[in-house]
């Protein structure tokens, strides 16, 4: 959470600072603020409460000279996102600038010293101590001082510092929190991720855990706490500016949904062998190793955790493993039953959330293998796992997991055929008909994608309510959640996804005369039990919105509307239902008038507790 940015080079700072954090906003916009050096010594800093626009606004018109910069845009955790609370933070003396993504844990008592040793606090803030902590320790050295305050912090944090005596060096450090360095002719970056410099550069390095980064203008060093000099490799990114931009849509989500298509193809694409089976040696492990696992366990949050869901029913299905999905806030605090013969799946948009990192930490603590399933090179989790397997979704920036979602689902059905490829438990034949399939996927997506008009009619009608429930079965069961979890944070309304069978031990309850009830139920196995279900909370007053498969009329005489999806195989139909899901709370945001990638209170990247 946060996105910081940093910049020595010979552009305008301020143009390119800017340009950073607009790509980076979808990582917190309760406040922004910028830091401009110029070139005789002179530091501006200019930060507004809000989001980035607000900001712009009141610098617009200002000369803010300088090609040294820093920026900033907040997800608030010390401090009411305000003004005064906004980054950079000073110094007293106005020398020194600071901006931070994370929490210092032990602030209050380097607080208590600064205030005792007479600096005058003037945010709520726990980054504030180390613009003080660099005022008294700087002897000439930015990048010495910054190695020797982290020595002393405790907690996760990114930093970049700026010093009114060095208009060539921006100082950087990161501990737990994602840092990436963007390598450009005659000029330098550093950023919360790629997107903060693509517009100008797309050779980065990340920046491992308790390292220092020195940039200039002329290159970078970087250096352990005690000053080391480590040597890294950089990375290309192969994607570009266009991918990170709205390319003509009103927000983010909407371009994402649509770049659906073309993500799975882009996840399903050199995985598949000539011989029509899987090809997965990013799993780094031998056929000995994988007829070895005795249990799978996958952990993550939010909108990953419903794909690992998803994922379960594929594995237990192809692979005959066991297969617990676990939040992995609570099972990293927990006392697993796991070890050598455990395969851990983590599956991460980000690959930096905390609670699934500290869950990827705590799984190899106890000896599990961990396989990262993320969309982004270079992520902590993926560094810190034993494999990664990368999804390739390209930039999210929605805060609303769309295509991310989707690409972490397609991996977790390559990972189970794959497993069951080695372990036998599906015949060849068997594993290519099911990969076939697979590459239909894209296609149907678009399909789906191109009959969404009636559901942005039916969106029109669900913005006034104040209560949704969706119900499904089998794998339509993570759907509902995912539906329900994605009205909620776009469209603030209460929403819940029960397993269909459920409702009758409780949530029926809940169903009043039209109460929408959104029905995720293509052609299945238990597709009558679910049509019993559907009847339950028809009889009770529900206005029923059923998702159906093309040409099943057993459930229109239930529906009071239907969503039409393509047919295809049962465990697949999540990659279909789960698009008009997307569509629709978006729309119903829309409807509302609410911003779709940038909902209240959150952030996309969660890197706190
Ligand atoms: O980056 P991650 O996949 O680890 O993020 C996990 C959740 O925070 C994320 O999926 C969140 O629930 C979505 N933004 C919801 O749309």
């Amino acid at each position: 959470m946060c996105g910081i940015v940093g910049y020595v080079g010979g552009q305008d700072a301020l143009e390119v600072v800017l340009g950073g954090l607009r790509r980076l906003e979808y990582r917190g916009y309760d406040s922004a603020g910028v830091a401009v050096l110029s070139a005789d010594g002179v530091l501006t800093v200019e930060r507004k409460a809000g989001k980035l626009a607000n900001l712009e606004k009141q610098i617009a018109g200002l000369p803010l000279p300088g090609t040294l910069g820093i920026g900033h845009t907040r997800w608030a955790t010390h401090g009411p996102p305000t003004d005064h609370n906004a980054h950079p933070h000073l110094d007293c003396s106005g020398a020194v600038a600071v901006v931070h993504n994370g929490t210092i844990e032990n602030f209050e008592v380097l607080v208590a010293g600064l205030e005792l040793r007479g600096h005058e606090r003037r945010s709520d803030t726990d980054t504030e101590v180390v613009a003080h902590l660099v005022e008294e320790r700087y002897a000439g050295d930015l990048a010495a001082t910054v190695r020797s305050i982290c020595r002393d912090l405790e907690g996760s944090f990114v930093l970049v510092v700026a010093h009114r005596d060095e208009p060539d060096l921006v100082v950087a450090a990161r501990r737990n929190l994602p840092l990436v360095i963007g390598l450009g002719e005659g000029e330098n970056f550093v950023g919360s991720d790629v997107t903060a410099f693509i517009a100008h550069t797309r050779e980065a390095r990340a920046v491992e855990q308790d390292q220092v980064v020195e940039v200039r203008r002329s290159g970078v060093t970087v250096t352990d706490l005690a000053g080391t000099v480590v040597e890294g490799e950089s990375y290309h990114v192969d994607w570009d500016t266009a991918a990170a931009e709205k390319g003509g849509h009103e927000f983010f989500m909407l371009k994402e949904i649509e770049e659906q298509p073309a993500a799975i193809r882009e996840t399903l694409g050199g995985r598949l062998q000539e011989d029509g089976l899987l090809h997965l040696d990013e799993l780094s492990m031998s056929d000995q190793d994988i007829r070895d696992i005795e249990q799978v366990v996958i952990i993550a949050c939010g909108s990953s955790y419903h794909s690992g869901l998803v994922g379960k029913y594929a594995l237990e299905r192809w692979a005959r493993l066991p297969v617990q999905v676990e939040m992995a806030s609570e099972f990293r605090y927990r006392d697993p039953v796991i070890g050598r013969s455990t395969l851990v799946i983590a599956v991460s948009q980000s690959g930096e959330t905390a609670d699934t990192l500290e869950a990827v930490r705590h799984a190899r603590s106890l000896r599990a293998k961990v396989l990262a399933v993320t969309n982004t090179i270079g992520s902590t989790i993926s560094r810190e796992s034993d494999a990664a397997l990368y999804t390739r979704g390209g930039p999210e920036v929605a805060v609303a997991s769309t295509k991310a979602v989707m690409t972490q689902m397609i991996a977790m059905y390559l990972v189970g055929l794959y497993l069951a490829q080695v372990r036998g438990t599906r015949d060849p034949d068997e594993v290519r008909a099911h990969l076939a399939d697979l590459r239909e996927v894209p296609d149907l997506v678009q399909e789906v994608l191109d009959r969404m008009g009636s559901v942005r009619t039916l969106a029109q009608s669900l913005a006034t309510e104040d209560r949704v429930l969706f119900l499904g079965r089998h794998v339509g069961y993570p759907m509902a959640l995912e539906g329900a979890l994605k009205l909620k944070e776009l469209a603030y309304i209460s929403a819940e996804g029960f397993p269909a069978g459920e409702i009758k031990h409780g949530p029926i309850a809940l169903i009043e005369q039209g109460t929408p009830v959104i029905v995720i139920a293509p052609r299945h196995a238990l597709q009558a039990k679910l049509i019993n279900n559907v009847q339950e909370v028809r009889a009770r007053g529900a206005r029923t919105i059923v998702i159906a498969t093309d040409g099943d009329e057993s459930v229109t005489p239930y529906a009071d509307t239907v969503i039409r999806i393509p047919d295809t195989k049962s465990l697949l139909t999540p990659l279909l239902t789960i698009v008009p899901l997307q569509v629709l709370s978006a729309a119903v945001a829309m409807a509302r008038g609410l911003d779709v990638d940038q909902p209240r209170n959150l952030a996309k990247s969660v890197t706190v507790e």
